[in-house]
């Protein structure tokens, strides 16, 4: 995972909870970098799990919640630093759909060692869009984070609903309608 998703989580976690809930969730976690992340480095994804366990245990916030509101963060993260990506949709379905096909691929061409979901398109039309998501990673509420905001970057809203197809989260349905 890249150092940017940790440094700008940590970022939150002190913008919220404070310093000392960054030092103490680091602390109760076995961290092999130290909790010292650099953005352009990639660390295990076992770290972010670690850190996200010990904030949901420290405040009684589930990790889907946790990743929903982290994503609604980085969805700011990504309008700073890749502008032009998201400059070249005009509708919040277009851009969601092209995810797999686009924008994770110029994701990839910019960090080699990134690791990313895989998105399946099931249905689209104008204001309607079914997709799979699978990863290992089952960070489905990071998903459902970016696509609230994408929705609220075009001025629109949207009703999403996830199914679970594996229990484990690794699968999952988003049937989204556009209001
Ligand atoms: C992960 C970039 C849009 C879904 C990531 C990561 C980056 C990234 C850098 C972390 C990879 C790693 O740490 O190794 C971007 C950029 C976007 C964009 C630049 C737009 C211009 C979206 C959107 C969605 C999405 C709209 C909504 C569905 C995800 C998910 C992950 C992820 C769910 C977590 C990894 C996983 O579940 O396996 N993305 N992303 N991304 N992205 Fe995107």
């Amino acid at each position: 995972m890249k150092g940017i998703v940790f440094t700008e989580f940590l970022e939150l976690v002190e913008d919220k909870f404070g310093l000392e809930m960054v030092d103490r969730i680091i602390s109760s976690s076995e961290l092999a970098s130290d909790g010292v992340y650099t953005a352009v480095g990639t660390y295990s994804f076992s770290e972010m799990l670690q850190l996200l366990q010990h904030l949901s245990e420290n405040t009684g916030i589930s990790i889907d919640n946790l990743l929903l509101v982290y994503a609604e963060h980085f969805f700011s993260v990504i309008e700073k630093s890749y502008p032009g990506l998201l400059a070249t949709y005009k509708d919040p379905i277009e851009m969601i759909s092209s995810i797999e096909n686009h924008i994770h691929v110029e994701v990839r061409k910019i960090y080699p060692d990134a690791e990313l979901p895989t998105f399946e398109v099931i249905e689209k039309t104008d204001d309607h869009l079914v997709m799979d998501y699978t990863s290992s990673r089952a960070m489905h509420h990071f998903g459902l984070g970016l696509m609230n905001k994408t929705f609220e970057h075009f001025n629109s809203t949207a009703t999403i609903e996830l199914e679970k197809i594996k229990e484990d989260g690794t699968k999952v349905r988003f049937v989204i309608n556009k209001n």
